[in-house]
């Protein structure tokens, strides 16, 4: 039976990149996004444009997380949250939701960072992204955070980019 993979993100760049790179796989991807907002577009145009089901994540919920890994029988968490702002408390919960998930049994963190961060950073978003490995780290989940280099379609804007929506 083919494994469900939920890309937390998967609206944005990379996640669209790999939502599409993952339709062509034996797995079977879905996105996970927050709640819709007045601000927000609803999910149906989304799912209609990606061709993968869009579900609602509260991220504030940690029983409503653990409920839809479950009912959804989420097997792999790959997370393109973006973490430029508050997101990696999101991105915590959802590892305390794979934790506590029945189902759930890997996690790829939103790391995908170009250059290896160490220890003891004291830049604000190294330090977030470590937290996150560092949850990790007391789970029994199977997890890899990828150090990617840089995504030289994101940041060169001359470079073609066929899947991802771009920066
Ligand atoms: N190595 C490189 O060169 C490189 C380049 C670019 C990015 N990256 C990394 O790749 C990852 C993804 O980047 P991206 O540019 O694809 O991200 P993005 O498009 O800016 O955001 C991805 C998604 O994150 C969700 N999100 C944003 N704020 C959130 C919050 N506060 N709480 C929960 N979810 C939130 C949104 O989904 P919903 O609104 O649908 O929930 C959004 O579509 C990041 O870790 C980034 O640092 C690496």
């Amino acid at each position: 039976m083919s494994r469900v993979v939920a890309i937390a993100g998967g609206s944005g760049g990379l996640g669209r990149a790999l939502v599409n790179a993952l339709k062509k796989s034996t797995y079977t991807p879905l996105i996970l996004a927050r709640k819709v907002t007045l601000f927000r577009i609803a999910n149906a145009p989304l799912e209609e444009e990606l061709g993968v089901p869009v579900l609602q994540a509260n991220y504030s919920d940690l029983d409503s997380l653990v409920q839809l890994l479950g009912s959804h029988n989420i097997d792999t968490v790959v997370s393109t949250i973006s973490n430029y702002d508050n997101s990696h408390f999101a991105e915590a919960s959802l590892i305390k939701a794979a934790e506590q998930s029945i189902v759930t049994h890997r996690y790829i963190p939103s790391v995908w960072s170009a250059f290896d961060y160490g220890e003891n950073q004291e830049n604000a978003l190294a330090a977030s992204r470590l937290a996150l490995i560092n949850a990790l780290r007391g789970t029994p989940l199977e997890w890899t955070a990828l150090y990617t280099g840089t995504f030289l379609d994101f940041y060169a804007i001359t470079v073609p980019s066929k899947d991802s929506a771009g920066p």
